[in-house]
């Protein structure tokens, strides 16, 4: 059995970068790998440490072998054990993260995907596409109007709150509430968020489900043309949404909305700052703009990992997978994998074909696809003609964790003359 270091299991051994030497090396050998289980240490609710040690898992770095198992929900189940690397502490734990599109299997899955996919269709996208443009336009006059600016607050973060608020049919102003949400549950383990504290993660939870209750709540009797609206009043063979599944689907589009547009948003920036010829290559031409932004979904896929669980003794990647062994889908990884990519550590604005994985693939495959390519795509359009002036003035601060491949800020600005290439 090849056998991996628990490097890549911990947020702290992404802190630094994303570790693709690490996943270099392991899919030098092979698309499936062992990797012993972390020992984790967190803030209990009485204020005491915690220490778990995790059973270890399956990491999945391969794209062939990303793909076979993603599309073979029947043997790698999202709802076994869930889709997060974490195992569930307790029955009751299992059972509401169940309520959850992503740690379903069909046929809830599909069920449960039919009433809700009508929101994000590609008529519904069409119907945002010229919201998604005003309100793109506003953030990015806003930013070149600055002295200065930080491109994840003022610019990366702001535009997929704003869509989202309008999507979810909540006053603009409630998008604070959006963010911290969000922080509070992805940034759980960055020390500037929850920093591991599992009191913060609950109480945010709370919070957010309360707000969410009442809204459901509210367009039961009053609807309107907005997602809760169809979420809560909408029935497929039957049925509606519970009230916590509603509440679980409504955190999902609170961070998946928000979260991962973001990332993809201020990476895209930043590797186009790093890569000075790349930039110019896309300033010189605006045909370029839709295979930039798969270039820049490949090179950040924000969502670094999704879980499954082994239902069956099987095989993947030439590796005897046992039943009940967890198996972490590692689409950082699979993204830069050289079967499917040449050069795949080059960024190129041309790149094409892009099979990226950054949205998953199979029966999971993200229903927001759309309305993240739009937003990237109508971001890096407005600001294209801009791009040679914008410059970095510090250093990028990247969030602590496992999961999300993000940044937290990122200050620039943009100079009167264009930089001069370096
Ligand atoms: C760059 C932006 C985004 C990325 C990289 C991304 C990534 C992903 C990935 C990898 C999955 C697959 C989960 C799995 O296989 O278990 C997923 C699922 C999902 N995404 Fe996204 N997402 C993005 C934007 C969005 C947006 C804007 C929304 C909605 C407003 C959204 C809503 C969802 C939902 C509802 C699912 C669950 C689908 C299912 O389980 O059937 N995502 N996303």
């Amino acid at each position: 059995m090849s056998q991996a270091t628990a490097s890549i299991a911990v947020a702290a051994a992404f802190l630094p970068a994303v570790p693709h030497d690490e996943f270099d090396r392991l899919r030098a050998t092979g698309g499936v790998h062992w990797v012993d289980g972390p020992t984790l240490s967190r803030r209990g609710r009485d204020g005491d440490t915690v220490t778990t040690t995790s059973p270890g898992y399956w990491a999945v770095v391969g794209h062939a072998e990303t793909v076979a198992a993603s599309k073979d929900p029947g043997t790698f189940s999202s709802a076994t054990m869930g889709a997060f690397l974490s195992d569930p502490r307790t029955p009751e734990q299992l059972a509401r993260t169940r309520q959850l599109l992503v740690n379903m299997d069909a046929p809830e899955h599909s069920t449960t995907r039919r009433l809700v996919s009508a929101a994000f269709g590609p008529r519904a996208v069409r119907a945002l596409r010229e919201s998604v443009h005003t309100n793109a336009a506003e953030v990015v006059a806003r930013v070149l109007a600055s002295d200065g600016f930080d491109v994840v607050g003022d610019l990366a973060a702001e535009l997929p709150l704003i869509v989202l608020a309008d999507l979810l049919g909540i006053p603009r102003a409630d998008r604070s509430l959006l963010l911290r949400w969000s922080n509070g549950l992805v940034g759980f383990d960055d020390p500037e968020f929850g920093g591991g504290d599992v009191r913060v993660y609950r109480d945010t939870f709370a919070e957010a489900f309360a707000y969410a209750l009442q809204l459901a709540a509210h367009r039961r009797r009053h609807p309107t043309d907005d997602v809760v609206s169809l979420l809560v009043n909408s029935e497929v063979d039957g049925r509606r949404l519970t009230d916590e599944q509603f509440c679980q689907f409504w955190l999902l589009l609170v961070i998946a909305g928000n979260e991962t547009t973001r990332h993809a948003l201020s990476g895209g920036l930043l590797a186009l700052a790093e890569h000075p010829e790349q930039r110019d290559r896309l300033v010189a031409d605006p045909g370029l703009l839709p295979t930039a932004t798969e270039e820049v979904l490949r090179w950040i896929t924000p969502i670094m990992q999704f879980r499954r669980t082994a239902t069956a003794d099987t095989e993947l990647g030439g590796q005897r997978i046992g039943d009940g062994d967890k198996v972490v889908l590692y689409y950082v990884a699979a993204d830069r994998d050289p079967a499917v990519f040449a050069d795949p550590h080059a960024f190129r604005v041309d790149r094409a074909p892009n099979q990226h994985l950054a949205f998953g693939v199979g029966p999971h495959f993200c229903l927001g696809a759309a309305l993240a390519r739009m937003e990237i795509s109508t971001v890096l359009g407005l600001l294209r003609p801009h791009l040679p002036r914008l410059a970095l003035t510090g250093p990028a601060r990247r969030l602590e964790s496992n999961f999300m491949n993000g940044i937290k800020s990122l200050p620039a600005r943009f100079t009167d003359r264009p930089e001069a290439a370096d």
